[in-house]
């Protein structure tokens, strides 16, 4: 609707101008905890920079960005009318804001920190046209000098903060992505690439006859555990659940298949990883199914053919995840063909593409029998 009733120059001008600028108000809502602050109720710009300790009037002009780009709620504090003042203008929490509070069970206040805030991801967006112009060329080494998994080691909480991202990327399409496939029909989940464990948590939570494998690098996996641990609801599951460190490279330390109801997972793993390296992954997962009729899901971004492109409301999202999977490892996200491709190199067989109600679909396969 925007695009068509907005003329071409201003909506060029409010992509250049509003976007950018929305994410870094975004941001400084997330950096200051504003949202955290006004869930105990409404409140003046004021009032909340007295708590703050910032100044009334930039704070005020803050909230009110926000609250104009639908960010925050705004009403007249009941003074005189119309007076858009630090005191005269109540600000509260509304759907978007929310999400931006710490403890909020659907919050994305990792996620916006983690692109935006201190050692930013979206650094390596400065670098477009460069890796446009390049072939195979990393954007993020280019920005920091170093990869993404070493910057995220390197700098101060980043690691964490990632993990914390990516578990905020569960609670943004993860119900979709359980809902609308049949996880349930599997007696043991290996999560490969997993991270602190969300996803396999959520498969464990609703499957209690199932058990899990958490399989990460050995200080994700610490943490997932201790993270696991301290939790209540997630101590019961980890009863169920064997936390396994290794590298997906060496096929050795993958988790081995014990039987044909054993799924091994692969969530949003793939797309961080180049054609060569993603065959890497593939066939170490394909090495430790051995013998068993196990199932391989991956999830991902399955991006559509053209014609189907501009129809579909995710598609903007498998785009723009496409290029930062280009800037962030020089890797991809993938189409049906160049799955099916990639599988049978790694000795599965594509079976399905399942849809979900959000980006992702499930990549199902199936390991092909080895004949000797
Ligand atoms: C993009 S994250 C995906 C996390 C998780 N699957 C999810 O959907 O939330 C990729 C994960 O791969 C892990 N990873 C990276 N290199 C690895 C390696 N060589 N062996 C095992 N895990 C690795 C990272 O630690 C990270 O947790």
């Amino acid at each position: 609707m925007q695009d068509t009733i907005i003329p071409p120059p201003l909506r060029i001008a409010d992509l250049a101008f509003t976007s950018f600028t929305t994410s870094h108000v975004l941001l400084t809502l997330c950096q200051l905890s504003i949202p955290d602050f006004l869930a105990t109720g409404p409140q003046t710009a004021l009032a909340l920079s007295q708590k703050l300790g910032t100044d009334p009037d930039r704070l005020f002009r803050l909230l009110r960005f926000a609250g104009v780009h639908g960010l925050l709620t705004m009403r007249s504090a009941g003074g005189k009318k119309g007076s858009w003042t630090p005191e005269g203008t109540l600000f509260k929490n509304n759907a978007l804001s929310s999400m931006l509070c710490d403890d909020h069970p659907q919050s994305q206040r990792h996620m916006v920190l983690c692109l935006l805030g201190k050692d930013r991801l979206a650094a390596a967006w400065d670098e477009l046209e460069w890796a446009v112009r390049t072939e195979g060329g990393d954007a993020m080494k280019r920005a920091y000098g170093r990869g993404v998994w070493e910057h995220l080691e390197k700098s101060d909480g980043l690691e964490d903060l990632f993990s914390r991202a990516m578990a905020d990327l569960d609670h943004s399409c993860a119900t979709t992505v359980l809902k609308d496939y049949d996880w349930r029909r599997f007696d043991r989940y290996i999560d490969i690439g997993g991270a602190y464990g969300s996803f396999l948590a959520s498969l464990l939570g609703r499957h209690p006859a199932a058990k899990g494998v958490l399989f990460d690098q050995l200080q994700v996996v610490e943490r997932a555990e201790g993270d696991w641990l301290r939790h209540p609801e997630r101590k019961l599951l980890a009863d169920r659940t064997a936390f396994t460190s290794g590298d997906f490279f060496k096929p050795e330390t993958l988790p081995r298949a014990e039987g044909p109801g054993d799924v091994y997972v692969l969530r949003q793993v793939c797309h961080d990883w180049s054609d060569d390296d993603t065959l890497a992954i593939l066939r170490s997962v394909r090495s430790a199914m051995g013998s068993h009729q196990c199932t391989l899901a991956l999830v991902e971004a399955v991006i559509k053919p053209t014609q189907q492109a501009t129809a579909d409301p995710y598609n903007r999202a498998r785009a723009a995840s496409d290029l930062h999977m280009m800037l962030m490892f020089g890797s991809r996200e993938r189409d049906a063909e160049q799955w099916r491709s990639l599988l049978a190199a790694a000795g599965f067989s594509l079976g399905r593409i399942v849809p979900t109600r959000s980006m992702f679909s499930i990549v199902e396969a199936t390991p092909v029998p080895v004949t000797v």
